[in-house]
């Protein structure tokens, strides 16, 4: 086995709203998959929530029913991570936002994965070098940053850390593109890469207004709509990604600069202490009870 060994078996680690459509994507693809997560819940919802949007795409003639069948024996879903990662070539991160986590991970990743094998990270927060040096094989660590839904979302970040190797780069970039997904690669890293750094500012500025009472977050949302033809405005995102989500990111970020910006809105914090994580516990900036 050499760096130029095919991909053929992807590891996916954890079962939530990203990693559940990542391994999604690269099932559909053609790629064996493995999604693991450390409890069989998480993965029995990642498999109900998957079956329903899969038969949906069937149910609209966006797929046919033999391409979904076929995906599902390519996709797997495994608690046992070691010997899953013993046989794999390439595994994307996709657990918690949390350096101490992750660098736990990797070290275990990188005592059983096949030497050959690429250890990236869906971070868009933690950048790979934080994690790189947990494992022995930094020249084929680095970030691959899917966005939510993954599974619509075109876009794919690709980040180096200093020491991620050309080859590292290039096979990343190929299993993306073999994806369908277009690829924004970054010259060297930086905390929320180039997308989310764009939306934070965004997103910063809406908190400011409603800060100042100047209008509602509905409206706000309706002018990045309306005026701006975004598909969704930034309070309906947070809602979206997940409040929970949007708090630990800033958290992780805070971790990296300690710069006092970084740490999450006050009002972030209180909807997360509150558990109002947006669609997923049914409430957040909006209720979707009633919906
Ligand atoms: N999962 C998978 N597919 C989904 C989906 C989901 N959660 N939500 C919607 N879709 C797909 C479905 O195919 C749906 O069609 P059907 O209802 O016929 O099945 C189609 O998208 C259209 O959906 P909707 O009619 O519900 O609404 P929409 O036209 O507004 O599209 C959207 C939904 C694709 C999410 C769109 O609103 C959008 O692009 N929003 C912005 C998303 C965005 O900015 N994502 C980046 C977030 S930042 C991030 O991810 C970074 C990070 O690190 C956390």
């Amino acid at each position: 086995m050499t760096t130029s060994t095919p991909i053929e078996h992807i590891t996916v680690l954890g079962a939530g709203t990203m990693g559940s459509q990542i391994a999604a994507v690269c099932a559909l693809s053609g790629y064996r998959t493995t999604l693991v997560d450390i409890a069989e819940e998480p993965l029995e919802q990642a498999k109900a929530q998957l079956r329903a949007r899969l038969e949906r795409d069937v149910a609209k003639s966006r797929r046919t029913a033999e391409d979904v069948a076929a995906t599902w024996q390519r996709l797997q879903f495994a608690t046992d991570r070691d010997a899953v990662v013993a046989t794999t070539d390439f595994v994307i991160e996709a657990a918690v936002e949390d350096l101490a986590i992750k660098r736990q991970i990797f070290a275990s990743l990188d005592a059983v994965a096949p030497a050959h094998a690429i250890l990236a990270t869906n971070s868009s927060n933690i950048v790979s070098s934080q994690i790189a040096s947990a494992t022995h094989r930094a020249d084929k660590v680095c970030n691959m940053h899917f966005f939510n839904p993954a599974l619509v979302m075109k876009c794919v970040e690709i980040v180096p850390h200093d020491g991620t190797s050309p080859q590292t780069m290039e096979r990343t970039r190929a299993l993306a593109e073999s994806l369908g997904k277009e690829v924004v690669q970054l010259n060297r890293e930086i905390p929320g890469f180039v997308a989310n750094r764009l939306l934070n500012a965004l997103r910063k500025e809406a908190l400011n207004l409603i800060d100042q009472d100047i209008a509602s977050p509905a409206d706000i949302d309706k002018a990045a709509r309306d005026a701006l033809g975004h598909p969704m405005g930034p309070f309906e995102l947070m809602d979206l990604v997940g409040l929970d989500v949007v708090y630990l990111i800033r958290l992780a970020e805070y971790e990296q600069t300690k710069e006092e910006s970084s740490l999450p809105h006050p009002q972030i914090k209180q909807l997360y202490e509150a558990g109002r994580f947006g669609r997923k516990s049914g409430r957040g900036w909006y209720d979707y009870a009633s919906a």
